[in-house]
């Protein structure tokens, strides 16, 4: 049970902890409902600690005895650990607990996973595996023995020993209990190996079970690059023998980094050509790097605390998106990286849940795992790198590698390190940390006398708990363009401070054509009055590939906006300069494939918001299917051709040429669709020799109407895939008409694969239905009964995942009255459930609580 009141935790009440550890050492004796954990640790008072208060965290733990330097104590236990009397000098605790694995259905401590032991540490797991001090700042080294009847037995770190029914484990590198892991289970090994930079020879393994042993070449292919890559950027090798990954399908997020012993959510490292798309090994070839790259930043340097978890998030996301540009299509990458922060980021930014990079105060951590700390933490590096420049970046992260290496550190640490190679002062540039709120950046620019002026406003609108927002440090990325299409002016930065200011540009002979904001140097909203013909010529002729695409991603939301508003209909020049797009042979399939596709209806939601308007999501649906219909009668010639000439005869390949090729393939398959009703995507489905081609036919065909039987032999061909069906119920929830959503979400509960347990395949079914606005929103209010009266059932099971599908309800204060209360109702149906989660209380508390 979780305790009645929950409790606020503040950065500002930060102390550091009484006591520290040296050493630990672990044995867990494996049982399904009772596995027991003896503990055997050394602590030593902190020299720098007010309080000798000794104190272990500890949840839903059965103490079978402790004792201190070899003597039984009786510690005083609560819902949240215990406290003892302790010696004032180093001493030895021990203890054992038993836990109960297999009914542990919330994934986070030790779990079962079809009859494999995993655990999940981070945030705050470890406690519910022993007693321990149980935060980032109290590192250690430890040993783990594991006693069971299971082939493979692994924890971090090197094996030491193993013999029948036994393993032993030691890591050398001194590590906060979040980083702890322990598998057993009856696994395979695909192997691998890696030298690194100075020739030391690691093992790789990716451990599966033996079905999935087909699927792991790809990942072992990423890790090794992922390795080289960071060896390359960064000047950061690996440090240990063996580097291991482990595949679980049971998993609340993609990956977890732990030391030396990486546990992902298969559906994050398990790929084959014929099961998983394009996206699907993109995704992977990212969250791999990413927890690689954890190895530096966020393990051997850590959090001090929770609130610095951008500390090691927002990083490691910034590395990885920096690898995924450098492996892939720099331009594609950039423009992938702003569609989701703009999808999930800036939603949330303009919402009940906004919240700092780093945050204040919270309830529960597992809640701020989220798209702001991540991806919006990302973007604070991106800006601190574009305005100190990549040298001076690369200088202070080696100070910050060699200064930091071994301790649990700060934002505070991590600005130091830039303040202290640049001589720069970022007292200013803080406030990206501080405070939350996406900034609003409007311009307007005049020429005279040869001088071009471009002058900027910066406002962050309020959000819950700050009401006054101060200036932020914005790098613009500014070109100018001349109207033939040259550049006059290259890419320059502007760095903006003010809450006004203008800049200048000399010496030109005529108005320019400005670009503004380019590769998106800022995570601001820009907003400038301009015509359609100076973004068509933008789309056609800007030097920067990202505003290439933003000036025709800015087209199509006015065309949608002015469909929404008053049903008028698209410029022809948006839809010429679209097909002039299209057809362009001198650029990239994938970049073609990008600008084909339209803003999401959240984004036009939002948008309309900004305008003081209450969107309808019906409406704004309407308009995008009207809009994608014209655009297929628009470029009803071209399509055949653009779909023909990007058919691959080479052997599969996820590599960025032949996903982009198929990509736009895809793109032209889609609105051909509108055309032909379906002919080419059942030829595609029929002739699809990967998931690629034969998921976008099997969505064309739904899309047309004409579904029904592909539907059903996808499902008899994959029924023995959890991956694929996994896609086989999103997509068939995502694509039904708005009105039937919720419906088909609710149906889909009722098959018999359909399993609240495991949350890909709930997120596949509830989450489709969260995420598809217009079904999810529809005016019955029955997208939000359905989701809720799942969330009500999955809590009680996995606090963490409702917790996180909560957020479907963030949006609701854009809406018009009636679906306000509709909404409003079914989150006080949810908080009345008695014995409901902190998790999801406080989640659902936030976003109702905050001002309309
Ligand atoms: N640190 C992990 C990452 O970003 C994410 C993570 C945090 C996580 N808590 C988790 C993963 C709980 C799984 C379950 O890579
Ligand atoms: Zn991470």
């Amino acid at each position: 049970m979780r305790d009645a009141a929950p409790q606020t935790i503040y950065l500002s009440d930060y102390t550091p902890p009484a006591y520290l550890v040296e050493e630990v050492h672990l044995t867990f004796r494996l049982a399904p409902t009772s596995t027991r954990v003896i503990s055997h640790i050394r602590f030593a008072p902190n020299p720098e600690a007010a309080s000798r208060e000794f104190f272990l965290h500890g949840e839903q733990l059965d103490l079978k005895w402790a004792k201190i330097d070899g003597a039984e104590v009786a510690p005083v236990l609560s819902d949240d650990g215990l406290r003892c009397d302790a010696p004032d000098a180093p001493f030895t605790w021990e203890a054992e607990v038993e836990i109960s694995p297999e009914t542990n259905t919330a994934l986070e401590g030790l779990y079962m996973s079809n009859g494999m032991y995993c655990t999940q540490c981070e945030a705050e797991g470890f406690r519910k595996i022993t007693y321990y001090p149980d935060r980032p700042d109290v590192m250690s080294v430890f040993t783990v023995r594991i006693e069971g009847d299971l082939p493979v037995m692994l924890s971090n770190g090197n094996p030491t020993a193993t013999g029948d029914g036994w393993a032993e484990w030691h890591d050398p590198w001194p590590k906060p209990a979040y980083l702890f892991a322990l598998v057993a289970g009856d696994l395979v090994a695909h192997s691998g190996s890696f030298t690194t930079a100075s020739g030391r020879d690691v093992d790789l393994n990716i451990y599966v079970r033996k079905n999935d042993i087909g699927k792991c070449a790809f990942g072992m292919e990423a890790l090794k690059q992922s390795m080289r890559w960071d060896e390359q950027a960064y000047g950061r090798e690996y440090d240990l023998d063996l580097f291991n990954i482990v595949a679980v399908d049971d998993f609340n997020m993609g990956a977890m980094e732990n030391k030396g012993l990486n546990i992902f959510n298969s559906s994050a490292v398990l790929a084959s050509p014929e099961t998983s798309t394009d996206a699907n090994f993109e995704r992977i070839e990212a969250i791999i790097a990413h927890e690689y790259f954890h190895n530096w930043t966020g393990n051997r340097i850590t959090c001090r605390d929770w609130f610095q978890l951008c500390l090691k998030e927002g990083l490691t996301v910034f590395r990885d998106q920096q690898f995924t540009a450098d492996m892939r299509s720099e331009a594609v990458a950039r423009i992938s990286d702003v569609i989701a922060l703009r999808g999930r980021q800036f939603r949330e930014d303009n919402g009940p849940l906004a919240h700092p990079v780093r945050p204040e105060s919270f309830v529960e951590i597992n809640n701020f795992y989220t798209a702001t700390v991540y991806e919006k933490g990302a973007e604070v590096i991106r800006m601190l790198r574009t305005l100190i420049g990549a040298e001076a970046y690369r200088k202070g992260c080696d100070l910050y590698f060699d200064r930091h290496d071994g301790q649990a550190c700060t934002i505070e640490d991590w600005l130091q390190v830039f303040e202290d190679t640049t001589g720069r002062d970022l007292s200013q540039f803080k406030r990206w940390y501080a405070q939350a709120g996406t900034p609003r950046l409007s311009v307007t620019d005049s020429f005279a006398d040869g001088t071009y002026t471009l002058r900027f406003t910066q406002t962050t609108p309020p959000t819950p708990g700050q009401d006054d927002k101060q200036p932020q440090v914005l790098p613009i990325a500014v070109g100018l363009l001349a109207e033939d299409g040259t550049e006059i002016v290259p890419t320059t930065i502007l760095e903006m401070t003010e809450a006004s200011q203008s800049f200048t540009f000399d010496g030109l002979t005529a108005k320019p054509i400005p670009s503004i904001l380019r590769g998106f140097s800022a995570p601001v909203i820009l907003t400038r009055d301009t015509t359609a013909s100076e973004r068509a010529f933008l789309l056609a002729h800007d030097t920067d590939p990202f505003n290439a695409w933003e000036a025709g991603r800015a087209l199509a939301r006015d065309t949608l906006l002015a469909m929404v508003r008053d049903g008028t209909p698209p410029q022809t020049a948006y839809l010429d300069a679209l097909a002039t797009m299209a057809r362009d042979e001198a650029r990239d399939p994938a970049f073609r494939a990008l600008c084909l596709g339209l803003p999401s209806q959240d984004e036009i939601a939002q948008a309309l918001v900004d305008a003081g308007e209450t969107p309808d999501p019906e409406a704004i649906y309407d308009a995008a299917q009207t809009l994608r219909q014209m655009i297929a009668e628009h470029l009803q010639d071209t399509l055949p051709r653009l779909y023909a000439a990007h058919q691959i005869a080479d052997a599969y390949a996820p590599n960025a040429e032949q996903s982009g090729k198929r990509a736009l393939a895809n793109a032209a398959l889609s609105y051909l669709t509108r055309i032909d009703g379906g002919v080419q995507a059942g030829a595609q489905y029929e002739a699809a020799t990967n998931m690629t081609q034969q998921l976008a036919a099997l969505a064309c065909l739904i899309k047309a109407g004409k579904g029904d039987g592909a539907v059903a032999d996808f499902y008899n061909q994959w029924r023995e895939d959890r991956l694929v069906i996994d896609k086989w119920f999103g997509l068939q929830v995502a694509l039904a008409a708005p009105r039937d959503v919720a419906q088909v979400a609710e149906k889909l509960t009722q098959h018999p694969d359909f399993t609240m347990q495991n949350p890909n395949r709930f997120r596949a079914t509830l989450g489709a239905l969260a995420m598809t606005p217009a079904g999810f929103h529809h005016a019955s209010g029955e997208g939000y009964r359905v989701l809720a009266d799942w969330l009500i059932k999955l809590d009680p099971l996995n606090p963490q995942t409702t917790a996180r599908m909560c957020s479907a309800f963030e949006t609701w204060p854009r809406y018009d009255e009636d679906r306000q209360a509709k909404i409003l109702a079914q989150i006080d149906r949810i908080l009345a459930q008695e014995g409901l989660s902190r998790d999801s209380t406080e989640m659902l508390t936030r976003i109702r609580d905050a001002k309309g």
